[in-house]
């Protein structure tokens, strides 16, 4: 017998390829159960808003192919103050919502912990395109961004080829350099520059020099939108646009700029995305059944598996240096290890690629 009648599904955050398809295996998966299933509009503001429609196994027909989310995303700033968060729970008991489902990023999962300390019980699903949640391998969303920037980087390479000219391309990622690094290497750039690696601006531009004095027509420079100067301010700027200029006065290459932006979070999402949302969306209804919460679905060596949210949350904190006062003061020896663990194998990952693409972007 199943201790839920009736579930919640949402999206936060930002909107990422392959959301639909764990929106649909969700809904199907639950409802196979006897579970019946609320879409709530637009993140945790439709909690707020009591903004709350059924789905059927019909109203998600024909969505896997979409990008972006048929529910609607948004960044709610009420939902962390106590009065959003009485709000979205007298909704839950208005519409009879034992349980929900939050398909997002860290934010979305800090939200999901609020709500389940507050009595409604909470699974995350990792859904952005950044691939920046520290404690999963791999983030719904990620591979259709690649090959978005992939696809319109070849663009831009033909017409840099025909011209003889640099492009400077700044993609997505927030703080992480996951789509840079590994798009860059894809599509053949020609110097990589990310967050998480100092850049040495004096070796790129030589590399540039000598590309053109072997005969190289065409050269992309791949950027994350993580890296950023300081301005005569003291404002963070991002890095792109300098490079852009610095690239054209020091190699006199023509260098153009392109930021490709929220082009990389829309489109038809791959079968990678397909696939890992509608596997982690069935593990996050099974997980609900058993009567776990509080817990978020990640990938882990290939296989789909789950952490406790506060557990990731902390070790997202810990990767990224914003470790508050007391963050690990509730954690043993051995969690602390394995989270450190966590955090090593993402540097080590980054380290790795990004040193194998000094031999082979030229
Ligand atoms: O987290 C996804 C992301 O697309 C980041 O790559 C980017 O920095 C940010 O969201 C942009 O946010 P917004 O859509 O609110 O401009």
């Amino acid at each position: 017998m199943n201790k839920f009648r009736r579930i919640g599904v949402l999206t936060s955050g930002g909107d990422a390829p392959g959301m639909n398809a764990a929106i649909r295996a969700i809904t199907r998966k639950a409802l196979e159960q006897g579970v019946e299933v609320m879409g709530i509009i637009g993140g945790y503001s439709g909690l707020i808003n009591e903004n709350i429609i059924p789905l059927t196994t019909g109203a998600v027909s024909n969505i896997i192919t979409h990008g972006g989310t048929i529910l609607y995303s948004n960044r709610c700033v009420e939902f962390k103050t106590e009065e959003g968060m009485q709000k979205a729970i007298a909704t839950c008991k208005k519409f009879n919502i034992d349980a929900i489902v939050a398909i997002g990023g860290d934010g979305t999962f800090r939200g999901a912990t609020d709500l389940t300390l507050h009595g409604v019980p909470t699974i995350g699903v990792t859904g952005t395109i950044d691939n920046d949640i520290t404690a999963t391998d791999y983030s719904v969303g990620f591979d259709t961004a690649m090959n978005t920037v992939l696809d319109t980087v070849d663009h831009l390479r033909d017409t840099c080829e025909s011209h003889a000219r640099c492009n400077v391309v700044e993609v997505m990622g927030r703080d992480c350099g996951q789509i840079a690094l590994q798009t860059g290497i894809a599509c053949g750039a020609v110097a990589i520059c990310i967050p998480e690696i100092p850049f040495d601006e004096e070796f790129a531009i030589e590399k540039i020099k000598s590309a053109k004095a072997a005969g190289k027509r065409g050269m992309i420079v791949m950027v994350s939108e993580g890296v950023t100067a300081t301005d005569e301010n003291g404002k963070k700027i991002p890095y792109g646009e300098i490079l852009e200029a610095r690239i054209e006065e020091e190699t006199g290459i023509e260098t153009k700029f392109a930021r490709l932006a929220h082009i990389v979070r829309g489109g038809s999402p791959t079968l990678r995305d397909r696939l890992t949302a509608t596997k982690m969306g069935v593990f996050a209804v099974e997980l609900l059944l058993e009567g776990k919460s509080n817990r978020v679905v990640i990938e882990e060596n290939g296989e789909i598996t789950d952490l406790d949210i506060v557990f990731a949350l902390t070790t997202d904190r810990m990767y990224k240096n914003k470790l508050k006062d007391g963050d690990l003061d509730k954690y043993t020896e051995e969690e602390i290890a394995e989270m450190h663990r966590i955090c090593d194998k993402r540097a080590a990952e980054i380290k790795e690629l990004y040193e194998m693409s000094y031999d082979i972007c030229k």
